[in-house]
């Protein structure tokens, strides 16, 4: 299989995958991401194929989407090896995909320039209009409050907290949202960042002064 032959089996293979998809891991979100990564890669000088196939099966190994990490792991693997990949190259994707998540902050900095612009491309889906969507759709499916203001407002929270942790919408914009535009990898993503990031900050602002006092 030539390159664009990988890619579009691919995405027809994660596609059908993420059919019943409800958390916000998406195809469609999958396929913002996926564009994002390739238009960053082109500006940043990252390779292609590596950037794309990371994107395009990056949330396939989330707790959330599958049973477990390792399962959601040896699928993809088994893919990569499906449609001719290289050793090599399975290992850098599956680094990426193991690495890139947020965790609440806990997980330590990508080194690669394909893995920082996956998840500069990630990350700016967490951001302006269709973040904050993505946000209150989430918070929903929790069961957890648009915001509530007797729950205080903790901007550092373990892992545990993270994810276990009452919280809110609004609450999810200061645990991880507006710390996203200085998480940034890439010069790109920075600069992709900052106009969605000045759209929470107008948000928020619009949100609580329409909350009134309490
Ligand atoms: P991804 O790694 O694809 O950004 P996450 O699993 O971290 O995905 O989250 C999916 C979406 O839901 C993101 O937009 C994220 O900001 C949002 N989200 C994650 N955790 C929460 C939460 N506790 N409350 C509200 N929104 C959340
Ligand atoms: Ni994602």
């Amino acid at each position: 299989m030539d390159h664009i032959q990988m890619i579009e089996e691919t995405r027809k293979w994660v596609k059908n995958q993420l059919a019943e998809e409800k958390t916000g891991h998406d195809w469609y979100h999958i396929n913002r991401v996926t564009k994002q990564a390739q238009e960053i890669a082109k500006i940043e000088g990252a390779d292609d194929l590596i950037v794309t196939l990371a994107a395009l099966t990056h949330d396939l190994i989330d707790d959330k989407v599958v049973a477990s990490e390792e399962k959601g792991l040896k699928n993809v693997e088994d893919w990569l090896v499906t449609i001719g990949t290289t050793e090599d190259q399975r290992k850098q994707i599956l680094t990426i995909i193991t690495t890139m998540s947020f965790k609440g902050g806990t997980n330590k900095p990508v080194t690669t320039l394909e893995a920082q612009v996956v998840q500069d491309a990630d990350r700016l889906d967490a951001l302006g209009a269709i973040g904050i969507a993505r946000t209150f759709v989430y918070a929903g499916s929790k069961g957890d409050p648009m915001y509530d203001p007797t729950l205080s407002i903790r901007e550092t929270l373990t892992l545990d907290e993270y994810r276990n942790g009452r919280s809110s919408a609004i609450g999810h914009f200061y645990e991880k949202l507006l710390k996203l535009k200085d998480l940034m990898n890439t010069d790109e993503g920075k600069s992709r960042a900052l106009e969605r990031h000045q759209f929470l900050e107008d948000f928020l602002s619009q949100f609580l002064e329409e909350w009134g006092q309490d």
